[in-house]
């Protein structure tokens, strides 16, 4: 997939992606008197621009984090700063794709794209042509007119990320945005997304089950435990960019995938 999604030019500081802080972060469900800790103590620098992946066993508390970077839940202890200022709810520069896509049923695609644009009373012309731009982009420029439920799970991911788009945040936290999609759709969407934030930079947290997903995108890869979900180790990835198919071939690469799976299957042990 080539292009990058309109009005990406680079110079625009309005785009750039936020610095992320957690600091002591942790997270403790109850249901019925019992406790379910979901995370311990989470410390984590994302410096604004970067592309941090987490990768961790199922159940350690990634959706959780996720939440509540992006103030959806809140945590018993520690806290979240967006360029230094307190995360207390919900807010426009950070967006968040969700594990299973959340669309409104009762528009159509190309109006779930618009529907962040029409909200904040954007021009609709130059809406409406961003929005076909986007859905061309990630492949659903034919089903712009289609409901969420005419759509594949794969598709409805990429109408969500479109949506997204338009809205252009500073922080994108993604929650294996891809995972429901085939093999080659899926690597046609990693360069998407890397084509697109080598352009804006936005500060994305990626959170996947997939090494080779997480090598490929990465500034940085955070493996975190099971639950409680702690970050066991942090590995910086230096392969260069521009990254694509040719990365997933490179001496380097393989050797990084090898190491990333060794300290996955470490810490699932
Ligand atoms: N709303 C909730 N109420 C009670 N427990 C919850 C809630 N949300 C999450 N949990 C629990 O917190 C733990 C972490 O869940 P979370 O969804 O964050 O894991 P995850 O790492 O995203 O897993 P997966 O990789 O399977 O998506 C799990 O044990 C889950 O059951
Ligand atoms: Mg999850």
């Amino acid at each position: 997939m080539s292009g990058v999604a309109p009005g990406s030019g680079s110079g625009d500081s309005a785009q750039r992606g936020a610095a992320i802080t957690i600091a002591g972060l942790t997270k403790t469900f109850w249901r019925g008197g019992e406790a379910t800790e979901a995370l311990a103590a989470i410390d984590l620098e994302v410096p604004a621009g970067a592309f941090v992946c987490l990768l961790g066993p199922s159940g350690c508390g990634k959706s959780t984090l996720l939440h509540i970077i992006a103030g959806f839940l809140k945590a018993d202890r520690g806290e979240v700063l967006v360029d230094g200022r307190r995360v207390t709810g919900p807010g426009a520069e950070r967006c968040m794709l969700f594990q299973s896509p959340t669309l409104f049923p009762w528009l159509t695609t190309r109006d779930n794209v618009l529907f962040g644009p029409r909200a904040q009373g954007k021009p609709r012309a130059a809406a409406e042509r961003e929005a076909d731009q986007l859905l061309e982009l990630v492949g659903l420029g034919a089903f712009r007119r289609h409901y969420p439920h005419q759509l594949s799970g794969g598709m409805r991911h990429r109408a969500a990320l479109a949506r997204a788009l338009i809205n252009r945040p500073r922080i994108l936290l993604m929650d294996e945005p891809f995972a429901a999609l085939d093999a080659i759709t899926r690597a046609s969407m990693q360069e998407f997304l890397l084509e697109l934030w080598e352009r804006q930079r936005t500060t994305i947290i990626f959170v996947t089950h997939d090494v080779e997903e997480a090598s490929l995108l990465g500034d940085r890869v955070c493996v975190m435990s099971p639950r409680p979900g702690r970050i066991l180790s942090a590995t910086e990835v230096r392969l260069p960019r521009p990254r694509g198919e040719a990365t997933r071939d490179a001496p380097d690469f393989v050797v990084l995938r090898r190491q990333m799976r060794a300290e996955l299957a470490r810490a699932c042990q």
